[in-house]
């Protein structure tokens, strides 16, 4: 099944019209993600807090709470400023396997005021799990996420 993005954006939208601080936002986003995506083993955010990346809002198992920048899937999407779709996770220099069992993952950067503010992580068992239809997809969400964000 493939996810409704178009439908998860709306209910993004609804979510942020009643309460847009990022708590409650940011928590709900990864329920709405973790109800709608299929073959996914953690969803969620990691914040960027004193120079490094420190764990956020998710669903799943527990996880890593610090992350350098540049170290992992996450570190990487900040120091490059650029959504990480790995196929393989096995594949990519330093992945931080807080799930042993991940073999794929699409981690999305989020900005405030032009800076890497957070990351949205998705986590999969399944080799290959992110398609460009899900990047497209997720991208509208981090945009979503982006304008409607209050961070105080
Ligand atoms: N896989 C991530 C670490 C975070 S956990 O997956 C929740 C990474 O390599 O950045």
């Amino acid at each position: 099944m493939v996810t409704d993005y178009d439908l998860l954006k709306k209910q993004l939208d609804e979510l942020a019209a009643e309460e847009p601080f990022y708590v409650p936002l940011m928590s709900n986003a990864a329920a709405l993600m973790w109800e709608a995506m299929e073959d996914i083993n953690w969803v969620g955010f990691y914040f960027m807090k004193d120079g490094g990346l420190v764990l956020g809002p998710f669903q799943g198992k527990v996880a890593c709470i610090h992350i350098q920048v540049g170290k992992g899937v996450c570190g990487t999407c900040v120091e490059r400023d650029m959504v990480q779709r790995v196929p393989d996770v096995h594949k990519f220099p330093g992945h931080i396997a807080c799930d042993s069992l991940t073999n794929s993952e699409i981690v999305l950067p989020l900005h405030h005021d032009g800076e890497v503010v957070a990351v949205l992580d998705i986590d999969s068992k399944k080799f290959q799990r992110f398609t460009e239809e899900d990047e497209a997809g997720l991208r509208k969400v981090a945009l979503c996420l982006e304008e409607n964000l209050k961070w105080e």
